[in-house]
């Protein structure tokens, strides 16, 4: 019973759909696990672009079956709206399945999450405002609505009235704003969401015990990435779930010993979007000439991504908060037209060598970072598919990062396109 769990391990867009993609043709299900459409992944296959943000990226093989799993939270009507834009370019969406249990994303989730970041003003989080942190909120506080209770409409009308009472008092007594009429909204959903959704609707956990006691491989996708977690990241600058390899057993319904295989996916560079400490963070050309040939701009939002230099300290801690088996390394080929590159190996705070992840955040917002300097290469490597054929300065940079991290570096990313990528090792 094979499961691999992928995940992100810096602040998110590190070309995880990119990998799933990769190691598909091995897998039966892929599996999401948290988060919600504040994901955006992006695939280029045959030159055609797709971007998701709440399907598995697995749906692109007719061989897998994708699950959005208990643990994310699903706008119904952005989901439809995906499975449109799949199906218009000929991917059959027929396969999905959809947790019962996974909380919905309903209207006034997404109200809230604009409001609440207005009202932090200078301390908003810089969130993507699909009313992620409310409905995460409402699941922990049980007042949340789950998809299966689409499935009993009198059920559906009672918790939506309880829930949307609520909420309109919050919006009318603290922000000062119209409500919603919980009526209109059941008559919506019951109309145009349940007849389309409902064949989706599935126990999930039991379909992804099926695949693994059939000896079927099962990929659990991450979305967002370590240091997004609610639990394990830069608090409070992160996401309200927990992206880190754990939350692929609470998400998904399967217990540690499930898992054979954890892979990292770490840029050979770093990006943040929104607020939040960034050791490596540059301000200057390079960052600039980074986020231009990178392409860093949000897939969802299209905001402009902070970018800076590849961090070891922080990969450290991914290793352990993940167990990581491997990392893979993408957008090498970015970088191939820097005279230098540089890796963080430690953190200078207040004049002393801190060589992991400082544990209080204020000394992390204080770290500046140590850097060891490498000679770039020079050379395009869109076209490179072995180890053998990486130029020495590459490969040497890959080394170092492979040693001073501490696992091995299984692939590394030389361009967007499927073919684009080398097996570092063996
Ligand atoms: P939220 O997930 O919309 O609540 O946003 C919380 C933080 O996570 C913000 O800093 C977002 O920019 C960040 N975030 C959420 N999803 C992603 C993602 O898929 N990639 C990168 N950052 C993300």
């Amino acid at each position: 019973m094979p499961a691999t769990i992928v995940v992100g391990t810096q602040w998110g867009d590190e070309g995880k759909g990119k990998f799933t993609d990769l190691i598909a043709k091995e897998m039966s299900a892929v599996v999401r696990y948290q988060g919600g459409h504040n994901a955006g992944h992006t695939l280029v296959v045959d030159g055609e672009s797709f971007a998701l943000q709440l399907v598995p990226s697995g749906v692109l093989y007719d061989h897998i079956t994708p699950i959005i799993g208990n643990g994310v939270v699903v706008d119904p009507v952005v989901l439809l709206a995906e499975m449109d834009m799949l199906a218009s370019k000929g991917v059959d969406c027929s396969r999905l399945k959809v947790s019962g249990n996974a909380h919905m994303i309903l209207p006034y989730h997404q109200e809230l999450d604009r409001l609440i970041e207005r009202h932090l003003g200078k301390n908003k989080l810089g969130t993507t405002k699909r009313g992620i942190g409310p409905t995460y909120a409402d699941k922990a506080s049980r007042v949340g609505i789950r998809l299966q209770d689409l499935l009993d409409p009198t059920i559906f009308r009672e918790k939506l009235r309880v829930a949307v009472a609520e909420k309109n008092l919050v919006l009318a007594k603290v922000y000062n704003r119209l409500g919603f009429d919980a009526d209109e909204l059941a008559d919506r959903y019951l109309d145009d969401v349940l007849p389309r959704i409902a064949p989706h609707i599935a126990d999930t956990v039991s379909l992804v015990h099926e695949f693994l006691e059939a000896g079927n491989h099962v990929l659990f996708e991450g979305a967002q990435a370590t240091f997004l977690d609610i639990d394990h990241g830069t608090y409070p600058y992160v996401t309200s779930s927990n992206p880190v390899a754990g939350g692929a057993c609470v998400g998904a319904g399967v217990g540690p010993r499930a898992i054979d295989r954890v892979v990292g996916i770490a840029k050979a560079y770093v990006t943040r979007v929104g607020a939040g400490p960034f050791p490596t963070e540059l301000h200057d050309e390079i960052g600039d000439r980074i986020c231009e040939i990178g392409h860093e701009f949000g897939t969802n939002t299209g905001r402009r991504r902070r970018c800076g230099w590849f961090d070891i300290p922080m990969m450290r801690q991914a290793v352990r908060l993940n167990s990581l088996s491997e990392l893979a390394i993408t957008k090498l080929d970015v970088l191939d037209t820097f005279d230098t590159v540089k890796a963080c190996v430690a953190y200078d705070i207040d004049g002393r060598r801190v060589e992991h992840l400082p544990y209080h955040q204020s000394d992390f917002h204080a770290a500046t970072p140590v850097y060891e300097e490498f000679a770039g290469w020079g050379t395009d490597l869109s076209a490179v598919t072995e180890r053998a054929g990486l130029p020495a300065a590459a490969d040497a940079y890959l080394a170092f990062l492979e040693r001073e991290v501490g696992v091995p570096i299984s692939l590394v990313g030389t361009g967007p396109g499927r073919e684009q990528f080398v097996h570092f090792t063996a």
